[in-house]
This record gives structure tokens, sequence and C-alpha cells, in this order.
């Protein structure tokens, strides 16, 4: 099989703080082929924002050390020098940070700040760079795009900032977008338009989507991967509809919250689950969900690594519990093994 447009191999990323090294991602794998919507779910606090952001080289620093590989169409990324980054960041990969204000500045108009970005990386005159900026700020509707364009961030409404960033992520027409919550600050018809507009994109350009999103109604609508993440490490990746429907790993049973029924109600949110995830200062071995699983026993005391454990495939997890076993203790009342019920 030909390697995928962006792959992740044993991704791993360790701050240095005043209490001791901090593993916020630990050994995570994954690809992303053309055109595909990949989403990353796991409760706060689990690396996903950490992981999208070392796609893109933004966690190296003095306090922080990157390990493993991220290769973006063979090219390596992961120790790659500032002058290679710069020139696959926006251009050929962009962002969409989880806090708006990060990527816009408060002290320009929007579609100078979007003209900026284009001239930084391509040749084209002012006028020629506007009128860019505004076909793009129509793109992801935003209304009287030429009048707008003149904005200042904080002229806009929370919708529309977040429909600019869009926009200037996407000024450099790149293949793949990482979005980290998009639409978390947003009323639910702004975020059903936003989530709309990925998908548009990702249809019609081609566009390949890495999307982190607490909303497990957005990942059901765009996604054709999900991968789950506890404690900065992966434990259940596949499709859609196998992590959806057949969840293999306690933890993913708990974020459903229920068992999804085929052509049911799915619930939007994470569910809550008793419990704190670990430290990721001291983490404990084996089995990083073990403290809150109903059903750990004394294998879980080692660490499962993330395989195949049903019929070969993509569908993997870090589970030791036996595969045909698992469908019946996933529908032990969620009283019975500890489990929250959605919260909303
Ligand atoms: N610069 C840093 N220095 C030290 N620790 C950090 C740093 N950045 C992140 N962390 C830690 O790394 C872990 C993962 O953080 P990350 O922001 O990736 O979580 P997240 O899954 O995106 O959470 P959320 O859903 O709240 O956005 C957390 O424990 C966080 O405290
Ligand atoms: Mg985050």
């Amino acid at each position: 099989m030909s390697e995928p447009l962006l792959s992740v191999d044993e991704l791993e990323v360790t701050f240095r703080t005043e209490d001791g090294a901090v593993r916020a991602v630990d050994r995570v794998s994954f690809g992303l082929e053309r055109g595909e919507v990949v989403s990353i779910v796991g409760e706060s606090g689990c690396g996903k924002s950490v992981t999208a952001m070392s796609l893109m080289g933004l966690t190296e620093g003095p306090n922080a050390s990157v390990g493993g590989s991220v290769r973006l169409d063979g090219q390596e990324l992961v120790g790659a020098d500032g002058e290679t980054l710069r020139a696959v960041r926006g251009d050929r990969m962009a962002m969409v940070f989880q806090n708006p204000m990060t990527s816009l500045n408060p002290v320009h108009r929007i579609g100078n700040q979007i003209v900026e970005q284009i001239r930084a990386h391509r040749d084209v005159g002012k006028r020629e760079a506007m009128d860019r900026a505004v076909e793009l700020l129509d793109a992801v509707g935003v209304p009287d795009a030429e009048e707008r364009a003149r904005s200042y961030p904080h002229e806009f409404s929370g919708g529309m900032r977040q429909r600019a960033m869009i926009a200037m992520a996407l000024s450099l027409d790149p293949e793949i977008l990482i979005a980290d919550e998009p639409t978390t600050a947003l009323d639910v018809t702004i975020q059903a338009q936003i989530i709309e507009l990925l998908r548009k994109l990702n249809r019609e350009r081609g566009l390949a989507v890495i999307l982190i999103t607490h909303d497990l109604g957005v990942v059901a609508e765009i996604a054709d991967r999900v991968a789950v993440m506890y404690a900065g490490r992966i434990v259940e990746t596949g499709s859609l509809d196998e992590v959806f429907y057949d969840p293999r790993h306690p933890y993913t049973w708990g974020l459903l919250g229920s068992v999804p029924r085929v052509g049911g109600e799915r619930p939007r949110r994470l569910a809550q689950i008793e419990g704190q995830p670990p430290s990721l200062l001291n983490p404990p071995s084996g089995c990083r969900f073990r403290a809150r699983c109903p059903h750990a026993f004394n294998m879980c005391e080692s660490e499962p690594e993330l395989i195949a454990r049903g019929e070969p495939g993509d569908h993997l997890d870090r589970c030791w519990l036996e595969i045909a076993e698992r469908p019946v203790l996933r529908e032990l009342p969620s009283g019975q093994i500890g489990l929250g019920v959605p919260t909303s």
C-alpha cells in the first residue's frame, strides 16, 4: 500500500516542567489519506491539541522535545529546519486553532491579515491578494465580504471570526486542514454551518481534515475515521462505523455513554466518566485506563499494544479483554460498570 498523505509514527512530545517531565503525547501513530477526514476525540488534557500542533512543528522549543516521525508526502517534518516548516505551514498544511485569537491579530484588519499571509508565500501584488482574500471570505460565508474584509477581528461575532480563521487557513490552498475544536465556542446553528462548510471544502476541494472535537454528533456527520485518545495515547482507532457501532475499548464505551443502536439516536456530547485521567507527570504502568475501568483484571498491569484484536484490518485497540466477551461486557447496565450518562 502506498504511504498516506500524512503519516504519523510513534509521535512523542515531552514538556519539561518544574515538577518533571510531562509526556503529553506518547507514541501516537495514524495516517491521513488525501481527501479524508480523521477525527480525534478524548477528554480534556488527553493530548489532542499537542498532537495537532506537533504535526505543524509548533511544539518544538527549549522546554519541549518531540520524537517519532511526521511525514508529509514522504518528507520528514520532525526535526526539520525552520525553512522547511515555514514552507509547509499554511501552504500544504494549515491549522484552525482552539482559540481564534491565536491566529488573528487584533490590530490588523481581517482582509489585510489574509493578504499578508498570501504575500508571505506567493509572489502576487496587493490587489490580487486582496481579491483572493475577499473571495475566500465569501467562500466561507462571510456576508458582504468586500466590506467585511476591512473589519478588525473584534468587530466580528464569534462565528464570523471562526469563518475568518478558516478563510485564513485556506488562503494558500492547503491539502490538509487541522481544525482544533473549531465550533466549541459557537451556538448550535453556527456550529452546524461551520461543519457544513468543512464538509463542503472536503468534498469539493478534496481537502483532508484532522478534526478535533468534543462533539460526537459532529464526528458522526463528517469523519471517515476516528482516533480515541486517553492520557496521551490512542486507545482505539477505526472507521467511523467501527468505532461508533462496534466500539472495542471500555474507554470508548464510556465516551459513547450508552450502547449506540444502529439507526438510533447517538449521544452528542462525550459522556462523563467517573474518576479522573491519570497525571501525565508520573503515569501509571500498564493500561492507563485501568484505575477507572470496571473490567480491569490482572493482565491490565502490563500495557496492551494498539493492534487489531478482532478480524484483521484497521480497527485497532489497546485492551486485554477477550474480544468475544466485549459485546456482553459493554451491554452491562451503565450503573453496574460505573460509567456516567450522556450529559446532553
Ligand atoms: N507547554 C506545555 N507545557 C507543559 N505541559 C503542557 C504544555 N502544553 C500542554 N501540556 C499538557 O499536555 C497535556 C495535553 O494537553 P492538550 O492541550 O493537548 O490537551 P487537549 O486534549 O487538547 O485538551 P482540551 O480538550 O482541554 O483542549 C495536558 O496535560 C497539558 O497540561
Ligand atoms: Mg485542546
